[in-house]
């Protein structure tokens, strides 16, 4: 691990499940970042998280944290539900912010966070880690310079009902706290919901990033036997065609994946279960030469790259590649209009929607 000579301080806010299998790990190694703090409430979770990770400053108060000058930006890895509120609450201290995906769960309070971030002059990336996937990056690059007009973009998720079996075996083991922060009532209880905040955000994230700007759509719902099924259509500003289809959990492998069909060319692609850190196996064909291309993407650890890229974009002012507050809302809204699609079974505006999932 060789560390450039200019490092954000990063303070990491949440020392739950995905800070533990993924954001210290991954702060610690990017190269042009550092772990400087770690915040939370849960006070075993914290002493556990400091033993390890070895930051230079521990916080149990959010405020004490965000007060301390030698914090440069603060990553959030909380509940969906507290993403905004503490959000803006670091954007008033002057932060910096990564925060998780979803980056919110109503329209409202994504808007309230658009303009804070606006007001603030600050930089707000949202942790929808599959753009770093090499494999992403590489068809974003060719649909840019080499496809041409777009014709057709179809896009799937499936989560496996095996998904605990492999997670179990590829993150560090987990501590959980009694005396975690969490949202009143239990927000994972409304599966549906839950399914579209956790999964149907990654894959509307990468659709738009691909694709372009979503400007309707028109889904359909089916559960059976406890499986959830979207159907989404998209439209798209660019004109192309657009599908979209979430399967929790599907009775078989993880897997996301996307299709492309282009004047100039098209692209394949299926991606692993993140936690596996591979890339995504990305196959671009172009009239050009007539040849498929496709990229080894070694270094996949798409936790660390989404962090060395918000650095760079703070550090070095280099375009910001990661999701902005503009996609995060435009996420929101995606999500909103697929749920308001299902219940009046008519294609939805996303300009229209108001209101939470
Ligand atoms: N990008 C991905 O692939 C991915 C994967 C898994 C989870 N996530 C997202 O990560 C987020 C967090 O997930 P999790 O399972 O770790 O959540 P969690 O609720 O289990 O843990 C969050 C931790 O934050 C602490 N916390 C909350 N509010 C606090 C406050 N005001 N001050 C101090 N500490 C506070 C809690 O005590 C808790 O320990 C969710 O939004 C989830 O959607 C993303």
């Amino acid at each position: 691990m060789t560390k450039e000579p200019d490092l954000l301080n990063v303070a990491i806010l949440g020392a739950g499940p995905i800070s533990q299998a993924a954001h210290f790990e991954a702060c610690q190694k990017a190269r042009n970042a550092r772990l400087y703090a770690i915040c939370d409430l849960a006070p075993d979770l914290l002493e556990s998280a400091a033993a390890m990770h070895r930051p230079e400053k521990v916080f149990r108060d959010v405020d004490a944290m965000l007060a301390d000058r030698d914090v440069h930006a603060v990553l959030i890895g909380v509940a969906d539900q507290f993403h905004v509120p503490l959000s803006l609450k670091a954007l008033a201290a002057g932060k910096h912010v990564l925060v998780e995906k979803p980056i919110g769960v109503s329209v409202e309070e994504s808007v309230e966070l658009c303009n804070a971030v606006h007001a603030s002059g600050l930089v707000l990336q949202i942790g929808h880690n599959r753009r770093f996937d090499p494999g992403v990056l590489f068809a974003h690059r060719f649909v840019a310079e080499e496809l041409g007009r777009m014709q057709s973009y179809k896009g799937w998720y499936y989560d496996s009902t095996s998904r605990y079996v492999m997670t179990g075996n590829l993150q560090p083991l987990t501590q959980v706290s009694q005396l975690a922060k969490r949202p009143q009532g239990d927000p994972k209880s409304d599966r549906r919901r839950y399914f579209m905040l956790a999964h149907g955000s990654h894959l509307l994230d990468t659709a738009r990033f691909l694709a372009g700007e979503i400007i309707a759509v028109r889904a359909r719902h089916n559960e059976s036997f406890g499986a959830h099924c979207w159907f989404m259509d998209l439209t798209f500003a660019s004109g192309a065609l657009g599908h979209a289809d979430l399967n929790v959990p599907i009775r078989g492998d993880y897997e996301e994946g996307f299709q492309i069909a282009g004047e100039f060319g098209s692209v394949h692609a299926r991606l692993p279960l993140t936690w596996y850190q591979k890339s995504g196996n990305v196959e671009c064909f172009s009239i050009r030469d007539a040849m498929y291309r496709r990229p080894l993407g070694a270094d996949a650890f798409t936790y660390k790259l989404q962090i060395e890229s918000f650095a760079d974009v703070i550090l070095h002012g280099k375009p910001q590649i990661g999701a902005n507050v503009y996609d995060g809302l435009a996420s929101v809204q995606a999500m909103v209009a697929v749920a308001r699609s299902v219940e009046r079974a008519e294609t939805v505006a996303l300009t229209t929607v108001a209101g939470g999932l």
